[in-house]
């Protein structure tokens, strides 16, 4: 591999950035763990195999996953939700698979995977070094570079926690009948009614932040505030 030339291949910058992480008490960060990452895999390894030999069980064999588009393992049956995912151009880069495993509802929001997710951006850092090394070309992903800030994708709590009112939702929900139909009924936009407060509010705040990708509802979520993302969500909650 190629862990000499990073060595020397240090910048004075990235000394600085180290010594900042000190600083502030971080853990450090790096191209990740290995040994470390093994034992999180522990995690997995009831519902997925990796390495030579490695087949379907729960959930699909994870060899080769790193930029691979989703829901492509051959002979694994897929949520439909996973399929849409695809389908939308949904591809694991090291990013997507960093989100997805801190939380799989941010990216695909009714997934069969029921996984809580793994809140600690380190242990992904790990977990992730140990999962790239099965990837077919792992010169070829890109290093996960130092960050001195933390790309947690998680909401923060207090937006979780705002109570929506479902009258204001109502009336938000306007702009949205268009295409999510009312009746839950599916012509290729997914239903949203009758669905926990907390998943959708995930779902909407992926997409504003662009984690996931959908050109309309990007911009649909974008123009949302805190406020009316949860009096939504509280609107279609309770939606037949
Ligand atoms: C309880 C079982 C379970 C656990 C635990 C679990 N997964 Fe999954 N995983 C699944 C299932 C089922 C799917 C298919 C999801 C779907 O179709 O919606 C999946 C899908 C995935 C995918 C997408 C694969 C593809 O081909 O698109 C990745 C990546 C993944 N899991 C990684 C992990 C990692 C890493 C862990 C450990 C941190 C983990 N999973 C823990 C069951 C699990
Ligand atoms: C122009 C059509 C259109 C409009 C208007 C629209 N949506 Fe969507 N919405 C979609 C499509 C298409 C998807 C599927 C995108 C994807 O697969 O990521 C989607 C996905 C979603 C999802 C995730 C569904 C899932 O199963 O993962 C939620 C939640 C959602 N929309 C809520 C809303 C809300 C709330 C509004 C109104 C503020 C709205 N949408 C307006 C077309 C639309």
């Amino acid at each position: 591999m190629t862990g000499k030339k990073r060595q020397t291949g240090k910048s004075i910058r990235s000394v600085f950035l180290a010594s900042a992480v000190l600083m502030f008490g971080a853990p450090a960060l790096g191209a990740g763990d290995i040994e470390r990452g093994e034992a999180l895999y522990g995690k997995c390894i009831g519902c997925h195999q990796v390495g030579e030999g490695a087949v379907n069980r729960i959930g699909p064999q994870l060899n080769g996953i790193f930029d691979r588009p989703a829901g492509t393992v051959e002979g694994y049956r897929y949520s439909n939700g996973m399929k849409r995912a695809s389908a939308d151009g949904l591809v694991w880069t090291r990013e997507k698979l960093d989100a997805f495993i801190e939380d799989p509802r941010i990216l695909v929001s009714r997934t069969r995977m029921s996984f809580r997710g793994m809140k600690d951006e380190q242990d992904r850092t790990d977990l992730l070094a140990y999962l790239q090394q099965y990837s077919d070309n792992p010169s070829d992903i890109p290093e996960a570079t130092p960050r001195v800030v933390g790309a947690d994708h998680d909401l923060d709590p207090a937006v979780l926690a705002i109570v929506g009112d479902p009258a204001y939702g109502e009336y938000l929900s306007g702009e949205c009948a268009g295409c999510h139909q009312d009746s839950g009924a599916n012509d290729g936009i997914p239903a949203i009614t009758n669905w926990p407060v907390e998943d959708f509010v995930i779902a909407l705040h992926a997409y504003k932040s662009g984690i996931r990708e959908h050109p309309v509802m990007e911009m649909m979520a974008k123009r949302l505030t805190d406020d009316e993302i949860a009096a939504l969500a509280a609107y279609y909650k309770d939606l037949e």
